[in-house]
């Protein structure tokens, strides 16, 4: 077990938290989707609360070690002052002179700021401890809240912890116990529902499934390449030609580990990728020339009938290409019997997925969805993340 933020007191200390404000943002830098953020305020309004200085510490992008003026943080620190209803300070920098000027400026208790864009500094990613020593010096206590990064041994989530008392936040102790007794402790029946564009972002997850679950239902063009090795005609739907071995491999070993194997048996067909596109449904089999973009009505039946009696399920991966609204119909009717699934837990992985149940205004009726892309992939497939595995054990 790891220490949390209710170990520490927090009282006029200055409290660093690690958050992932690594939000969406369109060409004009407003935020698409803040989840992100909303899913860190109880860890902070919980600081406030206590009285605790808030110092509030995030990457967003890929900026590459040097300033980017469209990844700075300022809208997500808009964004969080709407949210809060108060000032949010916004930080020139992570480290240096002037931001403990800025710092300064927070005053004695209850107050928010927050630094700007970490991988502004090339040290955050090669995880410099010099650098983790100067951001430590903005706090007294480090907190991690930032579950989706939690897969890189950065310096704001690894290093750091090196130079002050840690522990978890809220979000990220949520995410360790909705994911973590899945994988761990899982109420049976035990379904997961994979899908996505490839098998190999997650031969990983499939093995480490394996091992847990009772049924693995394959979608999206993730099924294709399991189809062929089930010798389907899969016409000129995606498939990955070097993974065959590979998806021969995880059958066998599903099936000496009794694990059910679920693939489509019809599907959503084009011949081009298009919304406009004149559509046929086929299955198995899919024709010549014609590509499998979701699954198909046979398939939707037996799946959502498979889920009845479920008591756990973790889904990762769409069932079709669902940004395009004719092929969304797959992955809304997965989304919707898990929705209205009574007595189980239901956890949703994976920053596509999330974004796809979000987008059907479904979120909220899931027992969880991760903040996590990469991470969650990682603790699915079983991996320690660097940045749980850091923090002060109670
Ligand atoms: P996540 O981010 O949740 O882990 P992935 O990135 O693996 O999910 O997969 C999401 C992508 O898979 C989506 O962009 C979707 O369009 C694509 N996809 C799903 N089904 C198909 C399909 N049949 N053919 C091509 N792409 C697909
Ligand atoms: C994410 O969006 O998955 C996290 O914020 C991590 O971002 P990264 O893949 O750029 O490290
Ligand atoms: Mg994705």
């Amino acid at each position: 077990m790891k220490k949390t933020l209710r170990d520490f007191d927090l009282g006029g200390k200055r409290v660093l938290i690690r958050v992932d404000f690594n939000v969406p943002l369109d060409k004009n830098l407003n935020i698409t989707d803040d989840s992100r953020i909303r899913a860190t305020l109880p860890t902070i309004r919980h600081a406030l609360e206590k009285g605790a200085r808030v110092i509030l510490m995030s990457h967003l992008g890929r900026p590459d070690g040097k300033p980017v003026s469209s990844m700075s943080l300022s809208p997500a620190a808009k964004r969080l002052s709407e949210l809060l209803g108060m000032e949010v300070i916004q930080c020139s920098d992570c480290v240096g002179p002037r931001v403990k000027e800025e710092l300064r400026d927070l005053g004695g208790r209850s107050s928010v700021a927050l630094l700007e864009n970490l991988r502004f500094n090339p040290d955050e990613e090669k995880n410099t401890p010099s650098f983790a020593q100067e951001l430590a010096e903005n706090g007294d206590i480090y907190i991690n809240d930032a579950f989706g990064s939690s897969h890189r041994a950065h310096a704001s989530i690894e290093g750091v912890t090196r130079f002050l008392p840690s522990g978890a936040g809220f979000l990220l102790e949520k995410e360790i116990r909705y994911l973590g007794e899945a994988m761990q402790n899982p109420q049976k029946p035990f379904v997961a529902i994979l899908g996505g564009s490839k098998v190999s972002d997650k031969i990983g997850v499939v093995e480490n499934l394996i091992a847990k679950v009772d049924t693995i239902m394959i979608g999206g063009a993730m099924a294709y390449t399991f189809l062929k090795v089930r010798g389907v005609e899969i016409g000129n739907s995606k498939y990955e030609k070097d993974k065959i071995d590979l998806a021969k491999k995880i059958l066998d070993k599903a099936a000496a580990a009794r694990v059910e194997i679920l693939l489509p048996v019809d599907h959503v067909c084009v011949q081009k990728v298009d919304e406009n596109a004149v559509v046929k449904i086929e299955g198995p089999s899919i024709s010549a020339g014609w590509f499998g973009v979701d699954i198909g009505p046979k398939t939707i039946e037996l799946f959502t009938r498979q889920l009845d009696s479920a008591k756990t399920v973790v889904w990762n991966g769409p069932m079709g290409i669902f940004e395009m609204k004719p092929f969304s119909k797959g992955s809304y009717e997965i989304a919707e019997k898990l929705a209205n699934l009574k007595g189980a837990t239901t956890v949703v992985g994976g920053g596509d997925t999330a974004a796809c149940v979000a987008g059907f205004g479904l979120g909220d009726k899931m027992s969880h969805i991760s903040t996590g892309g990469g991470a969650s992939l990682e603790y699915l497939e079983g991996k320690a993340l660097p940045g749980i595995a850091a923090l002060e054990d109670k």
